[in-house]
Parts: C-alpha cells; structure tokens; sequence
C-alpha cells in the first residue's frame, strides 16, 4: 500500500533528532562498517557532516557504471541513457486471447477478471522451466494490492465516491485486485505477453481456496457460507511476496481490514480489530459491502479473520487452489521471502508493516525435498513462527511463538496454536520482541547469506525517555521520531559459507540511516561518495539482482520535490552503502519490486499508484481532474494506469553495470 495512503490519517512529524540518538549510535551503530573510526573518533555529534569527511570510495568505485539520474518530479519517468523501457502491460490490458478491449464506460466485474489488474506491487519473472536460467521465456507473477475508484472512474472524487460508484464499478475494483500470472517471451529485444500460454491467470475475491495450519477448521474462522472454517473466497490486499525453493508464490496479505464495512462493536474481539489497522476513516475503501453481506461486521462476524494471512498459490499449475497457511501468523504481511537452511528445512522472513510491529520468521519442521515437488505440497503448515528481539551489543534473536511455552499460557490466552496464528501481534509482545519502524522490504542476499530489511519509516517513533517505552528509540530503531525510515543488515552464522537461516541467534548491523545527508537534522548514514542524487528517504521494496547488487524501492512521502525512486547500491567492498539513482516513475507512483531475468540483461519493475499525488503541491489526488499524471497513455479519457515496465540495454548487457 502506499505509504501516503497509510499515513493519511497521521498527526504533523515531529521534526527532530533525540539526543539520545548520540548515546544509542555509540552503543550501536559505530559498528556498522561503512562508518568504522568515524563516529567513534567524533563522539556523536551531528553526523552528515561527519559524513564528508569519511575516507571516500575510489572513484567510480564498485561495478555500476551507468549514468545516475539527476533528481527529477515530473508527470514522466525517466531511465538512464543506452537503456530502453517499455510498457510491458498496463492496467485493462488483455491476458487471454477473449480479454475484452478495456473501456471504462462499460468496464465490469467479468471484464476485468480478464484484464491485468490494477496497482501492481509484487513482481516476479520465474523462468520457464522452473528452475532453469531461461532469460528470454518465463512467467510474470503479480499482485495488485489496491484499488483507489475516484482515480480509476471519471466523475468520481475521494469524498463522494462510495456513495456514487455504481455497482458493476464496484465489481470491476474488486476483480482488479489480486493476482496476474502471465507467461511472457523476449524476441530481437522486445518483450511481449503470451495471451494464449496456459499458464495465465487471474486470482481476486472471488478465486476458491483453502485454509490450513493450526487455525485451519476454528470455530473463529467459520461463516455462513464456509461452515467448516476451511474454504475462503478470495485473497485481497495482496502486497509483497516471496517465492519459495519449490516454485510456488507467497503472497501477502496486508490490510484486509479497509475491505470491511459496519460497525466493528458489534464484535466480540474489538481490540483485535483496532490492533489489525481498523481506520474510521478508511474503511470500506471499494463500497464492497454494499454487494456482499460477508464484508459487513453485522452479517458475518468471522469473515474479516480469514484475511491478513500468507496465501500459497502455485504459478504452474493452474487449477491448483491457493492455500491460507496459517502457520505463518496473521498480521499486516508485508512479504514473505524464503532461503533454506543447511538441513534443508526453508525459512521464510517476514515483516509485519505497521509503526512499532514486528519482523517474523517461520521455520519449516521439515526439510523440503527438491526431487518430488509434490512433497513439499502442505510443507508450510508445520513449523516454528518466531518473532525478532534486537539486542544493542549486535546479536538478535529469534523467540519462538508456541502456545504453552514462556508467556504463552492459556491464561494468558494462548491455550492453544490457533490461539496464537490468530492473534499473532498480541503473542509477540508477551514476548517482548523489538517493536520495529514499519518493516516493509526483506531480501536475502544469495552470495553473502546476509539478509536486508526496509523499515520504512515511523514518525510516531519516540525519544528514549519519552512517552511508552515500547516506542522510544531501540538499537535497531535509533531516531526519534524516524520520517526516513533504515535498512538493517542480518548476518546468520555461517554466512558466506553455509549460512543458517534456522539458527536462533544472528548478528545485525545497521546498513543506511536514510535521508538527506546535507541536512543535519536529518542524521542520514550513506557511503561519503553518495551524491545529491543519491541518497533516498523511506525504503520500501528490496531486490538482489544476479551480480548481487542490493536495489531500493522507495515509498514516500518524499521530501518537497523528491518523487519516489529506484536506486542501487552494492553490499560489500568500495560500493557498500553507495546508492546510485537508476529510476523514476511518474510523480504519485512507486516502483516496486525489480525482478530480473536470470541473465540480468532486463529488469522488470512494477508502476503503483501513478499520479496519487497532485504535481502542483505534492498532496493526495482526489479525482482524475487533479490526478499528479495521465501516464503512461496521457490520452484524453484515459486515467493515468498503474503498469509494468521492462528496462534493458541497449546493447543488451547486464542491467546497471
Ligand atoms: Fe503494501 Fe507495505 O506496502
Ligand atoms: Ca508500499
Ligand atoms: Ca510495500
């Protein structure tokens, strides 16, 4: 979701940097590499400019060799030159041969389940044969993650809308969000979908699946319509994602709870509901529970609890049923990025994208088997969820979530693991695990076994001393409050080598402080040799691609003038924490998740919400009429259209080197 939309309803930041920042860099942070001798010798005071006299890299120095961008805010995006973009496919367009043509005026439910959705987020080419480094044929996997009407509909505004949608409108919105899997080909340079390949899909609310894992069958979980408490209808609010060793798709579930309509006091878990992001303001986003009764708090008590999970949907085989697993906690699921232990069992990492939630793990019990996927069919649905504890001398740890173990007693509500999976955030601080600044991006580095989080950025963050301790300032969340957001580093042991995903304790350092690094109160930590460009606020999205360099995807809201963008940077040698600015959508859009053919020749990188923010002040769209962009068709009658684009070289070589 965009994190304009999130932070709507938020009070004004609190613009400054704690004092205590100084004492928790000197417990903490001076260990972070890039820095090393720097902060020590200086004794924390304000550290951009510290930063400058930092010994700088080599010039030029690291792999990428591409001209950076200078920064720009326009209704355009912009791409290095030598490269050359396309629109792969634009919201409406066709996935299959009988796809109708897209037309707003007749636009409805059956149509759009035929068309590529809208606001992609999730990105991922899995070359055909799975498995196989095929650069040139493989699948796109998807997600649309959420609709906004007033920008989709003419004649619609922010105010008005739920009121005058009409209601094929309605059942267009909820078949444009969801899911797209389409097969796509590459010939003398270009890229194309293949409407008529087998593979392709569209999965939305109205798509049959299962439920399983320990909350598989609760009494919570069962409705009218599913008396079993098994089968769901749909998967919604499909953010990031991850794919697993066996080739199917995670998909996240985050913030389901928009969809809902009524009132929520007639339930008996209301603190659940307001823990999970229930919003006043920003509830019944697509008028949906003017259609169905399940989407209303007064007809269906359950249905909401069957959101928020982590979905498996398998890419390959189309009449497979996604599965809800359980297993893996319900919460704000940012993604779910998987590795595999020495032994085999996979471990999937997890942020929980809320202020002050936590980052999760879930370790298969186990190994997965590489010869017979089938075998790894219900792998998910046994293991151990843990939740994060940063420590501030670098190591963290992994605490488990078992019902009956530690403070997870029945009396306190943990009697058994359903009580858990369902009611994931509460089990975690009985734990005491680190309340982190929004986590959004997680990725694991293939060649160093290190892995990178995005915290995004939380300016509800407190000073040490300030309020609520659980939201002052931490080791691993050191500014308050945080409107930049940090990317923190987690090393298991054995990394570089065998590095164990499973184990219970890592070390962790902090990677980048973000911000500006000429603005003091900003406390920004990047390479000294990062450029005016460079530098970039509220990280959002990770990728490595396959020469191992680390790319950000930034979700605002940006400093005055700075639109979202993406930057790459390597990870270690002369070019850690170097960031170059490689990409920039069209103003109010975010770039998420670049995905790469295994050759690394394009990168594929998902347009969301192009234009929600007006160009003139930077403030949210409320209408196609003062929309930020028309992009990428900038047709009279035609909005602007969230889209997937594919850069690659001119010269078809490795993107960014
Ligand atoms: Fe969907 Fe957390 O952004
Ligand atoms: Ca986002
Ligand atoms: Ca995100």
């Amino acid at each position: 979701m965009s994190d304009r939309q999130k932070t709507r309803a938020r009070p004004n930041p609190r613009r400054q940097i704690a004092e205590s920042y100084c004492s928790i860099l000197n417990e903490g942070i001076r260990r972070r590499s890039v820095l090393k001798g720097l902060v020590a010798g200086l004794g924390g005071v304000a550290l951009a400019p510290l930063l400058s006299s930092q010994p700088a890299a080599a010039a030029g120095g690291g792999s990428l060799s591409f001209n950076e961008l200078e920064r720009v805010r326009d209704d355009r995006d912009h791409w290095p030159e030598g490269y050359d973009r396309q629109v792969l496919i634009r919201w409406g367009d066709a996935l299959f041969p009988d796809s109708p043509a897209f037309d707003l005026a007749t636009l409805d439910g059956k149509a759009a389940e035929r068309q590529f959705g809208y606001n992609n987020d999730f990105t991922y080419f899995m070359p055909l044969p799975h498995g196989a480094a095929t650069a040139d044929n493989g699948l796109m996997i998807v997600s649309h993650e959420y609709a906004s009407p007033f920008l989709m509909f003419p004649g619609l505004t922010d105010e008005d809308y739920r009121d005058t949608l009409t209601d094929d409108q309605i059942r267009a919105i909820m078949a444009s969000v969801g899911l797209s899997i389409f097969e796509v080909r590459r010939a003398d340079g270009k890229w194309s979908v293949v409407l008529d390949s087998s593979y392709n899909r569209r999965i939305h609310m109205g798509t049959d699946m299962a439920i399983s894992g320990p909350a598989a069958g609760d009494d919570r979980l069962k409705t009218k319509a599913d008396p079993t408490g098994r089968a769901v209808f749909g998967t919604i609010s499909n953010c990031n994602g991850g794919i697993t060793p066996w080739g199917t798709m995670l998909s996240g579930e985050e913030g389901a709870m928009d969809v809902f309509a009524g009132d929520y006091t007639v339930l008996p878990n209301q603190e659940l509901v307001e823990r999970q992001g229930w919003d006043e303001e920003d509830n019944d986003i697509y008028a949906a529970g003017r259609l169905e009764s399940r989407l209303r708090f007064e007809d269906e008590p359950n249905e909401w609890m069957r959101f928020d999970w982590v979905v498996e949907i398998d890419p390959l085989d189309r009449s497979a049923k996604p599965v809800k697993r359980t297993a893996l906690g319900r919460f704000t699921h940012e993604g779910a990025q998987c590795a595999v232990a020495p032994d085999g069992r996979v471990v999937v990492f997890m942020g929980d994208d809320d202020d002050f939630e936590y980052l999760y793990r879930f370790v298969t019990r186990d190994p997965w088997n590489p010869n017979d996927r089938a075998a790894n069919r219900d792998l998910l649905d046994e293991g151990t969820l843990s939740v994060a504890k940063f420590e501030s001398d670098g190591t963290m740890r992994w605490l488990p979530l078992i019902a009956g173990e530690g403070p997870l007693t029945a009396e306190a509500g943990f009697a058994s693991q359903a009580d858990v999976v369902l009611n994931t955030r509460a089990a975690a601080d009985l734990l005491g695990a680190t309340p982190m600044d929004a986590p959004e991006g997680f990725v694991v580095h293939p060649q160093t076994g290190k892995l990178y989080v995005a915290m995004t950025e939380n300016e509800d963050r407190l000073a040490a001393g300030e309020g609520d301790e659980a939201e002052q300032v931490n080791a691993a969340n050191p500014r308050g409050p945080n409107p930049h957001g940090h990317l923190l580093e987690l090393v298991p042991p054995g990394a570089g080598d065998k590095p164990d995903y499973a184990a219970e304790t890592f070390r962790w350092d902090v990677f980048v402080l973000c911000g500006d690094p000429a603005v003091a109160e900003d406390g920004a930590m990047f390479h000294a040799s990062t450029t005016a460009n460079g530098w970039f606020t509220d990280p959002d999205n990770l990728a490595v691609d396959p020469a191992g360099r680390l790319w950000v995807a930034t979700d605002g809201p940006p400093p005055e003038g700075i639109a979202d963008a993406l930057y790459v940077m390597e990870t270690e040698g002369e070019g850690r924490a170097l960031p170059k600015l490689f990409y920039i959508p069209p103003v109010g859009s975010e770039c998420c998740s670049p995905t790469f053919t295994p050759d690394g020749t394009s990168v594929f990188i998902s347009i969301q919400h192009p234009g929600e923010l007006r160009m003139d002040d930077n403030e949210d769209a409320t209408s196609i009429a003062d929309i930020g962009t028309l992009w990428p068709d900038f047709a009279d009658g035609m909005p602007a259209r969230p889209s997937l684009i594919v850069l690659s070289r001119n010269d078809q070589a490795v993107v960014g080197s």
